[in-house]
C-alpha cells in the first residue's frame, strides 16, 4: 500500500503523536511518554472492540493495525509508537514500508536492553508474539550468547481489561506463568506486553527481586526522543491533554483508564475499519 503524503500537510513539531493499543495495555506506554516528552500531544487508541489481539492471526493484526495508522494518519500524526507488542512483532516492518511517517516498535528497543542487562532472559508476552518469536531473535541478534525462554500469558490481558487485577485468581494465574522462568533461573524479565506492568504488584508479591524487569516502553520513548530530535519535530510548547479513541465501549476505557491513570480521561468512540475501504486504490489484502 502507497499511502501518499500531501507535501502542503507535511509534519510540525506541534503535530500529535499517535500510539495504539488493543486496550488499556497502551497507558504504560503514555505514563512513559509523559516523563520522557512532556511537551507532546497525544493521540491514544486502544482498538477495545477488538481484542485481545494477542489470539489474533498474523493477516488479522496486520489488517487492524493498517486500519488504525490509516486513521491516525488522517488525523495528521507526525509520528507513531506502537504501544502493542504483538502489533510490534507481526506488523512493524510491513506499515513502516506503508506510511511515510516514523513508526516505532517495542521488540528491538526491549531487546537490546534485556541483553544488556542479563545474560538468562524470561520473556512474558501474548500467544502471537511468542508464536512469532520475534523476542529471541531480537535478543539473539544482539548477542548470540544469551538464552532466552518465552512464555504466553494468554489469561493476563482480559484479566486486566475486566478490572481484575487484585483478585485471588490474578495471583494464582501469573504464578503459573511465571514459575517455569523462575526455575529456568532466569536474571532478567521482559514485559513483552504492553499490559503487564499492570501487573507489576502482583509479580513484586512472589517474583524473586533479584530478576531484573524490563519495560521496552522505557527504551522505545528514549529512541523516540532521539528520532524527534533529529527530525527537528520534537514539541518545544506545551502539548494538549491527551484524546483517547477507543473502538469499543467509551465508558468502560474510561472507568479503567481512571483507574490505572488517575483522572477520568475524555473518550471518544471511533470505528476503525471504516478507515481502509476494501475499495480503496492500491490497497493490500
Ligand atoms: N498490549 C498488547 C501487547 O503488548 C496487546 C495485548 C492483547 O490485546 O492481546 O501485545
Amino acid at each position: 500500500m502507497a499511502y501518499q503524503r500531501d507535501f502542503a500537510s507535511a509534519p510540525v513539531s506541534t503535530a500529535p503523536i499517535g500510539i495504539f493499543d488493543s486496550g488499556v495495555g497502551g497507558l504504560t506506554v503514555l505514563r512513559e511518554i509523559d516523563r520522557q516528552l512532556p511537551h507532546e500531544s497525544i493521540l491514544y487508541v486502544g482498538d477495545t472492540a477488538r481484542l485481545p489481539y494477542g489470539d489474533r492471526s498474523p493477516d488479522e493484526i496486520l489488517q487492524f493495525v493498517r486500519e488504525i495508522m490509516t486513521w491516525m494518519m488522517a488525523q495528521g500524526v507526525k509520528m507513531v509508537m506502537m504501544a502493542c507488542n504483538t502489533s510490534s512483532a507481526l506488523a512493524l516492518e510491513q506499515v513502516q514500508a506503508e506510511f511515510p511517517i516514523p513508526i516505532l516498535g517495542l521488540i528491538h528497543p526491549g531487546a537490546r536492553a534485556a541483553a544488556q542487562a542479563g545474560q538468562r532472559i524470561g520473556v512474558i508476552a501474548t500467544p502471537a508474539t511468542v508464536a512469532s518469536d520475534a523476542y529471541r531473535q531480537a535478543i539473539l541478534e544482539v548477542d548470540a550468547t544469551k538464552q532466552v525462554w518465552q512464555v504466553g500469558c494468554p489469561k493476563f490481558v482480559p484479566l486486566i481489561e475486566q478490572n481484575r487485577l487484585q483478585h485471588l485468581e490474578t495471583v494464582e494465574v501469573a504464578k503459573t506463568y511465571l514459575q517455569p522462568l523462575i526455575a529456568a533461573n532466569i536474571d532478567t524479565l521482559i514485559y513483552g506486553c504492553t499490559h503487564y506492568p499492570h501487573l507489576a504488584p502482583v509479580f513484586k508479591t512472589f517474583l524473586p527481586a533479584t530478576i531484573q524487569r524490563i519495560d521496552p516502553a522505557q527504551s522505545m520513548v528514549k529512541a523516540a526522543v532521539k528520532e524527534l530530535e533529529l527530525l527537528d519535530l520534537k514539541s518545544t510548547v506545551p502539548g494538549r491533554p491527551t484524546q483517547f479513541f477507543v473502538s469499543g465501549c467509551p465508558d468502560q476505557f474510561a472507568h479503567l483508564a481512571a483507574r490505572l491513570l488517575g483522572p477520568t480521561p475524555m473518550v471518544e468512540q471511533v470505528n476503525f475499519e471504516l478507515a481502509v475501504q476494501p475499495s480503496q486504490p492500491g490497497r493490500r489484502g
